[in-house]
């Protein structure tokens, strides 16, 4: 197994462990559990999710893809791999124990800077590799964007240090944080990732669309950020901005649509019908991202859209489990680090289709019945754990699937 696929396996016991850690959420709510304390237990979930799985398999990835051969082979990629794993697993154990405190904000630190050891190797790097000027363009800014979304961590100290913790300060710094690396650092990974994949099969998009498309992401991606800081500062200019930036980012998905549209006969033939269905599901998890993004563009339904935690949970997953998971899923899969031929890959992906797509509708059904207020759906939170047991059950059967050419399945 090549050093890449190796390190996305790692990846993918990583979303194993945050899913169980999730899957154990949902049950708190069905049988009151004596531990671990559920924000606890929340955070080490979410750090695990974002950083050991999605973060290590972007890492995987975007070696993977992007760096010739020498490069790909250094030691120092491998070192900085196990550094970053080590950060993970102390922030998992100091998180699920203790939560936020001197112990895990140490790991967390570490995990920080890690990632600007890997943006220096990484952008020195991939000068050398030829051509993939668009997939390289949103690889770099998405590198960037991460970079971008850590300073408002170090401002959290001094904001502390100043008793400013709850202030609207504090707040627009941790959705700063928040916003930074969703939309910015792992949406456009993603797509880098995906039109990288994309060129290497041998399909080509029009590049004045690329562009178009580019630059409408980065502005909106930047001027939806104080959608964010209405929340503590409800001013009309913030909400004018943040109208601006859903419309700038509504545009972006028509370009993209178009180009996609225009490609999917070169993809037909081109990519594996399980590449093409994850890529196709990361598609439709997108452009409803960027729909939900234009219905809040109303203050009313922004305001909603904040305070429903159902809301807030669903829309959260919608990117990070059916966006992003999804594509790097893909990519894994058209790169033949995961053998969609499996049996065990193939009912892994579906399973994770199937659990995505229950606990969304149940979250989003739930939500808009509490904002109608009437009510529970009957057996709510027994059915959202029966859904979400599918989750963390499909990504041990990817694990297990073994990668192309292996004749175990
Ligand atoms: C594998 C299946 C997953 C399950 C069962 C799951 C479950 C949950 C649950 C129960 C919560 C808390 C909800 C609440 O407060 O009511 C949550 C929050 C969250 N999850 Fe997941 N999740 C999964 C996957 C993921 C993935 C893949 C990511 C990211 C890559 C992720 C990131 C988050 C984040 C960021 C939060 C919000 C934390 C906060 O509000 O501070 N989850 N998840």
């Amino acid at each position: 197994m090549s050093k890449t696929g190796y390190w996305f396996r790692i990846a993918l016991v990583n979303f194993f462990v945050a899913g169980l850690a999730g899957l154990t959420l949902r049950f708190a709510f069905v049988v009151e559990l004596p531990w671990p304390n559920f924000m606890n237990g929340m955070h080490a979930h979410s750090h695990v999710a974002m950083l050991g799985w999605l973060y290590l398999a972007i890492y995987a990835l975007f070696i993977e893809l992007f760096l010739p051969e020498a490069a790909k082979h250094s030691k120092k990629y491998t070192r900085l791999f196990w550094a970053s794993e080590i950060t993970i697993i102390g922030i998992f154990v100091t998180m699920i124990t203790m939560g936020y405190h001197v112990s895990s904000i140490v790991f967390l630190s570490g995990h920080v800077i890690l990632s600007y050891v890997f943006l220096g190797f990484f952008l020195k790097d991939i000068r050398n590799t030829k051509g993939a000027e668009v997939s390289k363009r949103f690889a770099r800014t998405a590198l960037w964007f991460m970079a971008a979304s850590t300073l408002a961590l170090w401002a959290m100290g001094p904001l502390m240090a100043l008793s400013m913790a709850g202030s609207a300060l504090y707040y627009a710094s941790v959705q700063f944080f928040l916003h930074f690396q969703f939309n910015g650092w792992f949406i456009f990974a993603a797509l880098a990732i995906f039109f990288r994949v994309l060129g290497q099969q041998g399909m080509s998009l029009e590049k004045k669309s690329l562009d178009q498309f580019y630059y409408l992401l980065v502005i909106s991606c930047i001027l939806t950020y104080v959608l964010a800081v209405t929340w503590s500062t409800p001013i009309p200019l913030l909400f004018w901005i943040n109208s601006l930036g859903v419309i700038l980012q509504t545009a972006a998905l028509f370009v993209f649509a178009r180009m996609i549209i225009g490609a999917y006969p070169s993809a037909q033939k081109l990519l594996s019908p399980a590449g093409r269905r994850l890529f196709g599901i990361a598609m439709i998890s997108f452009a409803l991202k960027i729909f939900m993004q234009a219905v809040v563009v109303v203050p009313y339904f922004a305001t909603i859209s904040y305070t429903i935690r159902n809301f807030v949970i669903g829309f959260i997953h919608l990117i990070l489990l059916g966006m992003l998971t999804h594509m790097v899923l893909g990519a894994a899969v058209n790169t033949g680090i995961i053998n969609s031929d499996s049996k065990r890959a193939k009912a892994g992906f579906l399973f994770l289709l199937i659990g995505f797509l229950l606990t969304e509708i149940l979250l989003f059904l739930q939500g808009t019945m509490f904002w109608a207020a009437v009510g529970f759906i009957p057996y709510y939170y027994e059915l959202l754990f029966g859904a979400s047991i599918l989750l963390p059950l499909a990504v041990f059967l990817i694990l297990i699937s073994g990668k192309k050419h292996d004749l175990a399945s």
